[in-house]
């Protein structure tokens, strides 16, 4: 057993760190003000090849491993989980999805446009009646010769107001639920397509969240993503890469929350001495590296299976339930430690603490995360 990293994967770590705290850290209270961040951003990172980490290079991607996958989403979970939830959409939700269901026109048309930067896309799963229980979704799809009318609504998508195209699911035979589901790729500027932005959340508020109408659209049979039935198998293995994304950017926030409230200790003066020298507050510092530490080597477990080509779908929830548990804690005790300051946003645990909130809701809940697990364990589903 190996742990460190191999030199492909240290130097990609060493340069997203580089580019992540000069590029998106000293940015980020700004953009969490201004409810976005720069589009060019995701071009730059396009150029810098952090869009498409595990994409081949053949269809415009830096062709690494999932390690370093996990690596650039530490990092920029680090800087900014706002980017990071952009990022994690793009590259595991979309990209890797083309890649795995997708046609080879589908993935020469879509992929050196998402890994460059080009284009943005969104994930469409999610309805106002179907979060948790997914295969519930009511978007219909009607076949009509050689085209497909998709109508419904779509809630919470990441990305969904920026995004030049999406993965839509749908249903092609009400009530059969996971068994006539079926996935497209639909381009935003499609007739009958429209985005309306969602305001009012706790946090990541500079990313993007919309709600996605569909209204008669029409596409070809060729936008369809794998076959009729296999809708709900699509979304399911995207999620198995979509929960890495997540557990790989709570890391990287975890380590930040450690970091600030070290630095924090270290200075901060109470009773004629740096409060870093009370045992109550490295009780609460040593519980965050432990956490942290944890959190990472599950992620890692993950991205092996992952680069075994073996199915993550358990190793994946075990990390993403543990380390966006831990990411709360982390940031909560970072304000513990930082007293008042720690609750204003002149300090860095007040974001934190705001935009790793929802780490535990999106992408299937902790909740969910543990009934995965209990039915792997006892052969039982809570579901049925
Ligand atoms: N990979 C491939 N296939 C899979 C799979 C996987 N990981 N998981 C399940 N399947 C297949 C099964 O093998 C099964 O196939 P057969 O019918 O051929 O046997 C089929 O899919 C049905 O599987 P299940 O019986 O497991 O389905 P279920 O209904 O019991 O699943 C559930 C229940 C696990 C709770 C699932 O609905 C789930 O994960 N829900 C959470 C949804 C979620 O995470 N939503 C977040 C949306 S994205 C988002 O947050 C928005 C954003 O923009 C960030």
């Amino acid at each position: 057993m190996d742990f460190s990293l191999n030199a492909e994967q240290q130097m990609i770590q060493d340069a997203v760190r580089k580019f992540a705290r000069s590029e998106i850290l000293p940015y980020s209270r700004d953009w969490d003000h201004a409810g976005k961040f720069p589009r060019e951003l995701l071009t730059k990172m396009g150029s810098l090849g952090y869009l498409g980490v595990p994409i081949p290079e053949e269809y415009g991607g830096a062709g690494l491993d999932y390690i370093s996958e996990a690596i650039v989403f530490e990092e920029v979970g680090y800087a900014d989980s706002s980017v990071r939830t952009t990022l994690s959409v793009q590259m595991s939700l979309v990209e890797l999805t083309i890649l795995h269901w997708g046609s080879e026109a589908q993935k020469q048309h879509y992929l050196p446009k998402l890994c460059s930067g080009e284009w943005i896309g969104c994930f469409g799963l999610t309805e106002p009646n179907a979060g948790s229980d997914a295969a519930n979704i009511a978007t219909s799809a009607r076949r009509e010769g050689d085209e497909w009318l998709l109508n419904g609504q779509k809630v919470w998508i990441s990305n969904g107001t920026i995004a030049d195209m999406a993965i839509i699911f749908a249903q092609t035979q009400p009530g059969s639920k996971s068994k006539g589901m079926v996935a497209f790729l639909v381009d935003a500027n499609t007739p009958g397509y429209s985005a309306r932005k969602m305001t009012g959340k706790l946090g990541l508020k500079a990313s993007d969240t919309g709600e996605l109408f569909l209204d008669n659209v029409r596409v070809p049979d060729s936008a369809r993503l794998g076959e009729v039935g296999q809708g709900f198998k699509i979304a399911m293995s995207a999620l198995d890469n979509g929960r890495y994304g997540v557990a790989s950017g709570c890391v990287g926030s975890a380590q930040h929350a450690l970091d600030a409230s070290v630095a924090y200790a270290k200075e901060r003066i109470a009773f004629n001495r740096p409060i870093a020298g009370f045992q109550l507050v490295q009780d609460m510092l040593a519980q965050m590296k432990v956490n942290v530490e944890a959190a990472r080597l599950l992620v890692y477990q993950a991205g092996w299976v992952k680069n075994q080509g073996q199915k993550s779908t358990i190793p994946v929830s075990i990390a993403k339930y543990y380390a966006t548990e831990i990411a709360k804690q982390n940031a909560d005790m970072a304000i513990q430690i930082h007293g008042g300051y720690g609750y204003s946003d002149e300090y860095v645990p007040e974001r934190l603490w705001r935009d790793v909130r929802v780490a535990s809701l999106y992408e299937g809940t902790s909740q969910i995360q543990k009934l995965i697990i209990g039915r792997d364990l006892t052969g039982i589903s809570a579901f049925e």
